[in-house]
């Protein structure tokens, strides 16, 4: 039948699932998949009249951020009848809310940074005191952290508020975990090749993740393998917690004591030639090509 790749959409992120959706719609094509890219929302139209307009038999999902990453759509299509690629309503909208995935996690006993919710009636002072510095300060529904910042002191926490409040409702501060950053993607609940990264920036920010020349993936560099193991079996667990289906991206921290901390969960990831997914992917010898043609295969079920 006919793919829909649904990409764009009215979020921070819509440049991001542009690049995205232009990767997987010529892989899909390339595979021989009837396929053809829907742009939600462009120049303002209205994503539901898009869609009652096109004829599809399933959709490609490759939207980030809300209104695409946190169920709404996928409840649409529910209610269409059209089936389409990863993770169902619920938990769509819970990776694409931090502060809910990690009270998830907290509650299964897996282990996440200690956080706070920031209000414009929040001491502060006191979460500094709490959390200590250095603080991620973040919007709770955002992604390619946008609207996050790291700070070291109470000026810089006041600023990093107003910022992310400017994204969102809702904001958290996380304490900082000095050590390495990894990121885990998940195929199938089945975790592919670990990699680490490693940032001249303070932090992997938004440029750091699309744009900068010196981000490096590492793979294999630095666990031992009963350390890479722990790491998988943990994202895999992570992402069964949350509901997860099909396909995603953990984002995990190490402590210098070696222990490991989840960020948060993404259940529609990047696929721009920046992209972690694709990089662990061709790791476990995947083609692009045969990443959008096994996250296509999510969609029958
Ligand atoms: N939110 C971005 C697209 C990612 O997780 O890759
Ligand atoms: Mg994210």
């Amino acid at each position: 039948g006919r793919v829909a790749v649904l990409m764009g959409g009215r979020s921070a992120e819509r440049a991001i699932s542009l690049r995205s959706g232009a990767e997987v719609l010529k892989g899909l094509l390339a595979a021989g998949i009837d396929a053809f890219p829907i742009d939600l929302c462009k120049d303002g139209a209205d994503p539901v009249a898009q869609l009652l307009d096109a004829e599809f038999d399933r959709a490609f999902l490759i939207l980030h951020g809300r209104g695409g990453e946190d169920g709404t759509l996928q409840g649409l299509l529910e209610m269409m009848g059209k089936p389409y690629t990863g993770s169902g309503v619920a938990a769509s909208a819970l990776g694409m809310d931090k502060l809910r995935c990690k009270q998830l996690w907290m509650g299964a006993g897996l282990p996440t940074p200690p956080c706070c919710v920031l209000t414009q009636e929040t001491d502060l002072n006191q979460v500094a005191e709490l959390l200590g510095y250095p603080l991620m300060v973040k919007p709770v529904h955002e992604g390619s952290s946008i609207g996050i910042s790291r700070v070291m002191n109470l000026d810089e926490l006041k600023a990093a508020y107003a910022q992310a409040v400017s994204y969102d409702h809702l904001v958290i501060a996380e304490q900082w975990i000095k050590g390495s950053e990894y990121t885990i993607a998940v195929l199938k609940g089945e975790a592919l090749p670990i990699i680490r990264l490693e940032t001249s920036h303070s932090f992997y920010d938004f440029n750091a993740k699309y744009e900068a020349a010196d981000t490096q993936y590492l793979f294999d560099d630095q666990l031992s393998d009963e350390k890479r193991s722990e790491l998988k079996r943990l994202s895999e667990s992570a992402f069964a917690a949350v509901g997860c289906t099909g396909w995603g991206r953990v984002d995990v921290m190490m402590d210098e004591e070696g222990r490991f901390q989840l960020l948060e969960v993404n259940t529609l990831p990047g696929m721009t030639d920046h992209s972690l997914v694709p990089m662990a992917a061709r790791e476990a010898g995947l083609s692009f090509e045969d990443l959008v043609i096994e996250i296509l295969k999510t969609s029958f079920n």
